[in-house]
């Protein structure tokens, strides 16, 4: 082999090595993510939800939503009712009229393409609805 084609080999592992790394750093992680949830939502004829989770907790501290407010730290983990949201639990501490837009707005969370499974989307691509 002569010295510039095992120069040009190994340049070639390296990116590969980089690429690889590349996307093992993607986060997955919903703290960076939008969260589909959609347990309930279609089947209760609506679309599914997104959350944008880094909206948020740029907003607000984790223990909020995760100790006060009670949502288990695993995507798909919760079992939240509309009637829930509109009596002020889950969303519904915030999403009241006061400190947010309220429950009235459907579209705004029920936002999801059809068919999107519960689970993290992408990250933090988006601040709100219309992507996922
Ligand atoms: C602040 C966010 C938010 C708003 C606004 C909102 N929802 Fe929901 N809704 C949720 C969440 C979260 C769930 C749980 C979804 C799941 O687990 O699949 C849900 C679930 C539902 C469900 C299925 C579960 C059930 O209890 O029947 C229906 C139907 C629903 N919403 C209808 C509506 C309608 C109609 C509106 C507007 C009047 C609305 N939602 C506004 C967040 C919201
Ligand atoms: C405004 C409310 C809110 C705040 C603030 C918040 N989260 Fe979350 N978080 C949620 C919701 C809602 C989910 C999705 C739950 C579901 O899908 O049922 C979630 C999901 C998660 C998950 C699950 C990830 C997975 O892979 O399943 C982790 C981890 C998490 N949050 C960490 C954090 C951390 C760390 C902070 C603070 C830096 C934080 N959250 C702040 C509401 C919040
Ligand atoms: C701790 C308070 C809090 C909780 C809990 C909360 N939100 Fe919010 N959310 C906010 C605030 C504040 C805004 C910004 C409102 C504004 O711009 O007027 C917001 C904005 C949003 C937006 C729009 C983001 C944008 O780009 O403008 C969506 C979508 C949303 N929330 C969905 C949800 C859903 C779904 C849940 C429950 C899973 C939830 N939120 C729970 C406080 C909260």
């Amino acid at each position: 082999m002569t010295g510039a084609a095992a120069r040009w080999r190994a340049l070639v592992a390296v990116a590969a090595v980089v690429a690889v790394a590349a996307i093992d750093a993607t986060p997955a992680a919903a703290e960076y993510g939008d969260v589909v949830i959609n347990r309930r939502a279609e089947r209760g004829g609506v679309r599914p939800v997104v959350f944008p989770h880094w909206f948020h907790r740029i907003r607000f501290r984790c223990k909020v939503c995760h100790s006060e407010l009670g949502f288990r730290m695993r995507a798909g983990a919760n079992d939240v009712l509309m009637a829930d949201v509109i009596d002020g639990k889950f969303c519904g501490m915030c999403h009241n009229g006061q400190t947010a837009w309220g429950a009235e707005q459907c579209d705004l969370c029920h936002s999801g393409k059809p068919g999107t499974p519960p689970g993290i989307q992408g990250g933090n691509e988006t601040r709100g609805p219309g992507r996922w």
